[in-house]
């Protein structure tokens, strides 16, 4: 491979060596920021007389070509994509090539390009976040006066609205979409002009190269500027948490649609069988997302461990950051993407929910509310539902079959109305604060959600 560096050498580079340095095998997907890097920095120079508008003009437009044709380049040939560009350069426009370099290092242009990526993966990210979110309120919408169990320690706990648990995920990825937006706000600075560590002898107008490639202003410190990743080290736990809440849903996928529970139904379309026992129908996507969770913890704890102990400023260490941050832009695109759609084709079982649903035992809160609506403090109430609960278990009566001369033997204060609470909608409808598992609860939520979603 050739080498920009070559000057103070007398031999060239061992093979395995130099394979085992160079990164254009990964970092050419930055081809693109680095032409539009080196557009910009063509610019400043010319503004700082450091080349003539004439050369401006023609780097600038063998930039522009390389864009054009960014296929053409073999970028085995190069250790890196910044040595492509300068190489494909020299070799379109021969010696006046060889300026683009003055003034800049591929220290403070390595982490120029990765900035510009990151903010463009970013924006898209942001699309497919907002995807899901408006499929989960969409679903949220669809099943707010429906009904399922609500569980603590995996127990049958209170009814819920099933809305009540879409936007319980709308929640999760909503804080995920804030995060991301703030990840974005942090990439969005300039380092070009920071030079290798101390800046450039030049009078580059750093201002004028962050307003050319959009960011919302100049590293302040060069020393910081090529050392610093804490931008991909955001992203990337950025990606772990939202990981963390896909593989959470997808357990709940998993158990909804165990053969135990089968509380929903995947659509075919995003299910799979087996070699062998020809009635499976399994939740691979689900079970995929879960099981990819531990690459972005990994990713988390590689990007973190790069940086530490790392001493100022650039040190070859840092060329693993676009490794990992590359592989989880990807991979958190595709998982969320495919969620989306997953989310969309699910179906409820409502028989089999209704079955759960019997399961008197959820109703105990309301029977205890009753009573201390009617005037017993809450702890007496706890403890006599609790009485009744016991009895009930002990001669295998449901809660709402139980006659009301036996409800009267726990306490006067029960009339026949009691029977009125034993109903699903009744159980839920009675949550009536703010954030809720009711109906009016949750149509107050994706009120909300939907104008989240339209800023
Ligand atoms: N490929 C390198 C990276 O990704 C570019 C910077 C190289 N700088 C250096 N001083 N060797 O970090």
């Amino acid at each position: 491979m050739k080498k920009i560096w070559e000057g103070r050498f007398e031999k060239g580079l061992d093979e395995t060596a130099d394979k085992f340095n160079a990164s254009s095998s990964f970092d050419k997907i930055l081809l693109k920021y680095d032409l539009l890097a080196g557009m910009a920095h063509t610019k400043a120079l010319a503004k700082a007389k450091v080349i003539t508008p004439n050369e401006e003009g023609k780097i600038t437009a063998a930039l522009k070509k390389l864009l054009k044709n960014e296929k053409a380049i073999d970028f085995t040939k190069y250790e890196d994509v910044h040595s492509a560009v300068e190489g494909e350069l020299v070799k379109l426009i021969g010696e006046t090539g060889k300026k683009i370099h003055t003034g800049r290092s591929r220290n403070d242009l390595v982490v120029t390009d990765t900035r510009m990526y990151l903010k463009d993966e970013i924006a898209e990210m942001k699309k497919i976040m907002k995807a899901l979110l408006a499929t989960l309120t969409n679903l949220a919408e669809k099943n707010t006066d429906k009904y399922m169990p609500g569980y603590t320690h995996l127990q049958h706990a209170q009814i819920i609205s099933r809305g009540h648990w879409f936007m319980a995920y709308f929640q999760m990825f909503r804080r995920d979409l804030e995060l991301l937006s703030f990840v974005g706000e942090r990439a969005n600075v300039m380092p070009l002009g920071s030079g290798a560590l101390a800046g450039a002898n030049y009078a580059i107008d750093r201002h004028l190269v962050a307003k050319e490639l959009q960011f919302a202003e100049p590293s302040q410190n060069s020393l910081d500027a090529v050392a610093d990743r804490d931008f991909v080290i955001d992203f990337l736990y950025f990606a772990a948490i939202t990981a963390t809440h896909v593989s959470r849903l997808s357990e709940e996928i998993i158990i909804f649609n165990s053969s135990e529970y089968s509380f929903i139904e995947i659509d075919d379309a995003f299910s799979t069988g087996s070699s062998i026992m020809p009635q499976k129908k399994n939740p691979d996507i689900a079970e995929l997302a879960r099981g990819k969770t531990g690459e972005f913890y990994g990713a988390l704890m590689a990007g973190l461990t790069m940086l530490k102990g790392l001493p100022l400023a650039y040190n070859k260490d840092l060329q693993e950051d676009k490794v990992i941050l590359f592989e989880a832009v990807k991979k958190i695109k595709e998982i969320i993407t495919v969620f989306e759609k997953f989310m969309r084709h699910i179906k409820f079982r409502q028989e089999k929910i209704n079955e759960s649903l019997a399961d008197d035992f959820m109703y105990a809160v309301d029977v205890a509310d009753y009573l201390s609506k009617k005037g017993m403090p809450f702890r007496e109430s706890h403890k006599l539902t609790g009485q009744i609960v016991l009895y009930c278990l002990q001669n295998r009566e449901g809660m709402s079959k139980l006659p009301i001369e036996k409800y009267k033997q726990f306490s006067e204060i029960f009339e026949k109305d009691i029977y009125n609470i034993f109903k699903p909608e009744k159980s839920a409808h009675a949550k009536c604060t703010f954030g809720s598992a009711s109906p009016e609860s949750v149509k107050g939520q994706i009120k909300t959600a939907r104008a989240f979603l339209k800023k």
